[in-house]
C-alpha cells in the first residue's frame, strides 16, 4: 500500500478491549499506526488504551504511542478504517446498533470466528452461519455502502500480546478475503504492519468460511499438542499474491 493512503489513517478496533483487539492494537501502535480502541463502555476503552500506551512507553521510553479509547459508536464516527473483534454471539447485535453511525465507504475488517463456544458449545466446532460465514453476515448487515474484508481470524491473541522476545515476530500468515480490492489492500497492509506476518490474498469474501474454520482447527491442534497460539503458513507462493 502506498504511503499516501496510510497517511492520517486511524485504525478503529470495535471490541478493542478483548484479547484479539488488544493484541492487534499493541502491534499496530508499536508500528506507528494511530489506533482507537472501541468498547460498549467508553471508559473501559480509555483505560485499556492508557494501559497499552503505558506498556509501549515502558518497552521504549522514546516511543510516542498514538492510541486512545472511546465507545464503539464514537470510533465509527471518527474513522472509516474499522476492525471488528467481537465474539460471534455479539456480532449481529452490535452491527445493528452501529450501522447508522458507520460511515458510507468504510472498510470493515472482520476477525469474527463463529465458534460454537460462543453459544456454550465446544471451542473446536464452527457454527453454521446462514450467510456462509461471520464475515458474510457482516457484509449483509452493513449493506453495499461498506466494504468488508475477512482477516486476522487465524492469528493468536496470546502471541500478539506476548512479552516473550521469541514472539516478537509472529509466525503466521493472515489470509484476507474480500470482494473489494481496496478493502483487501488495506487489510493486507495492516496485516504486514505486524512483524513476521505475511498477508495472503485469499480471494472472495465467500472464502472466509474456510478461513474461519481453520481457527477451530488451530484451537483443536493447540489442545492436542498442549500448545498456545498455533498459526498457519501457506507455502510455495511467489513474493506477493495479488488478484
Ligand atoms: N482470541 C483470539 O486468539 C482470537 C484469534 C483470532 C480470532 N478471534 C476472534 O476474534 C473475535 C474477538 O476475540 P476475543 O477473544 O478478543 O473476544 P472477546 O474477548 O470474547 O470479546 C472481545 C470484546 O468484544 C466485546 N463484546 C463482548 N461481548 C459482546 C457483545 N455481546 N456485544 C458487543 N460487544 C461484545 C467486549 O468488549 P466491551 O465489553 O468492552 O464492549 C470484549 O472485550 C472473536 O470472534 C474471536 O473468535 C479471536
Amino acid at each position: 500500500m502506498s504511503a499516501p493512503l496510510r497517511e492520517n489513517r486511524v485504525v478503529g478496533v470495535l471490541g478493542g478491549t478483548g484479547p484479539l483487539g488488544l493484541g492487534l492494537a499493541l502491534r499496530w501502535t508499536r508500528a506507528g499506526e494511530t489506533v482507537m480502541l472501541g468498547s460498549r463502555d467508553g471508559k473501559r476503552a480509555q483505560e485499556a488504551a492508557e494501559k497499552l500506551a503505558a506498556r509501549i512507553r515502558s518497552e521504549n521510553p522514546e516511543a510516542t504511542p498514538h492510541i486512545c479509547g472511546a465507545e464503539n459508536a464514537a470510533v465509527c464516527a471518527a474513522t472509516t478504517t474499522l476492525v471488528l473483534a467481537v465474539p460471534f454471539e455479539g456480532q449481529a447485535g452490535l452491527l445493528k446498533v452501529l450501522k447508522p453511525v458507520i460511515q458510507l465507504g468504510s472498510i470493515v475488517m472482520d476477525a469474527t470466528v463463529p465458534l460454537a463456544a460462543s453459544v456454550g458449545g465446544r471451542p473446536t466446532r464452527i457454527l453454521g452461519v446462514w450467510q456462509g460465514s461471520a464475515a458474510q453476515q457482516t457484509a449483509e448487515l452493513l449493506g453495499p455502502g461498506v466494504q468488508v474484508a475477512a482477516a486476522f481470524q487465524n492469528v493468536s491473541a496470546e502471541i500478539l500480546a506476548s512479552a516473550d522476545p521469541a514472539h516478537e515476530q509472529i509466525d503466521c500468515d493472515v489470509i484476507v478475503c474480500s470482494d473489494h480490492p481496496t478493502a483487501s489492500q488495506v487489510a493486507m497492509d495492516l496485516a504486514e504492519r505486524i512483524p513476521g506476518v505475511r498477508a495472503v490474498d485469499g480471494g472472495k469474501l465467500e472464502n472466509a468460511r474456510i478461513v474461519e474454520s481453520i481457527t477451530a482447527l488451530l484451537i483443536s491442534i493447540n489442545i492436542r499438542n498442549k500448545a498456545h497460539g498455533a498459526g498457519i503458513r501457506v507455502t510455495n507462493l511467489p513474493e506477493r499474491t495479488t488478484r
